[in-house]
């Protein structure tokens, strides 16, 4: 009796589990699915970082660095060539403004490149409170105590904040933050909202 209502219960939510995966991409093909899968890739390394970083799950530098890896090996090139031109068909979501825009689409995929070779970079400086050696990173709410390394000129390529450097110098869960921002700017620019 008992043991058939446990069936029962775990039969259906195995059905309710499955159904959304298989309708997720509503018959995407080609292109426009690899771009969809790239994006879920991403998205499930976000959520590793982000379950990490709201401390439901231990800080591991390692896993930080290994799920900075993945997005990074999707930013870029490896990025923008699966958006060939007009290719906003089907169940796509991307705008036509890609096209017209794509300067500023495609450095928005370079730019998650170096933010994640960043966060990447900056796996071992904890977040704030529990940062070893930088009882006053937070203290000033500017870069320029973190030493030579970050401001002290040869790093700062044509005046640019935007390197890996400088990234790296900052506490992780800030380079999170900015990753993230990232991604919401391109959607909110060049994603149809649902
Ligand atoms: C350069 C622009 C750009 C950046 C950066 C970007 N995305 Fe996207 N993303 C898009 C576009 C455009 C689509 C819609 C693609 C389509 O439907 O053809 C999309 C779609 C998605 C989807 C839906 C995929 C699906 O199955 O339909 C997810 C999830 C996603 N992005 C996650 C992310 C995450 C997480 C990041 C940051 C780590 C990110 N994206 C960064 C442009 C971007």
């Amino acid at each position: 009796m008992l043991r058939k209502a446990i069936l029962s219960v775990v039969v259906s939510s195995v059905i309710v589990v499955s159904a959304p995966l298989v309708l997720a991409h509503g018959g995407a093909k080609g292109v426009v699915k690899e771009r969809m899968d790239l994006m879920d890739n991403m998205k499930d390394a976000m959520k590793t970082l982000s379950t990490i970083y709201k401390g439901e799950q231990e800080y591991d530098a390692d896993t930080v660095r290994k799920a900075a890896l993945i997005i990074r090996d999707h930013s870029g090139d490896a990025m923008t060539k699966l958006f060939p031109k007009g290719s906003a068909h089907g169940p796509s979501e991307a705008k036509q403004n890609i096209w017209q825009e794509w300067e500023r689409f495609e450095g928005l995929a370079k730019r998650q490149q170096v933010i994640s070779q960043g966060l990447h970079d900056s796996a071992d400086n904890r977040s704030a409170g529990e940062a070893k050696s930088s009882g006053h990173m937070m203290g000033g709410g500017s870069g320029s105590m973190m030493g030579k390394s970050m401001m002290g000129g040869g790093h700062m390529m044509g005046g640019k904040m935007d390197t890996p450097e400088h990234y790296a110098a900052m506490p992780s869960e800030m380079v999170f933050k900015m990753l993230a921002d990232n991604c919401s700017s391109c959607h909110t620019r060049y994603r149809v909202e649902d």
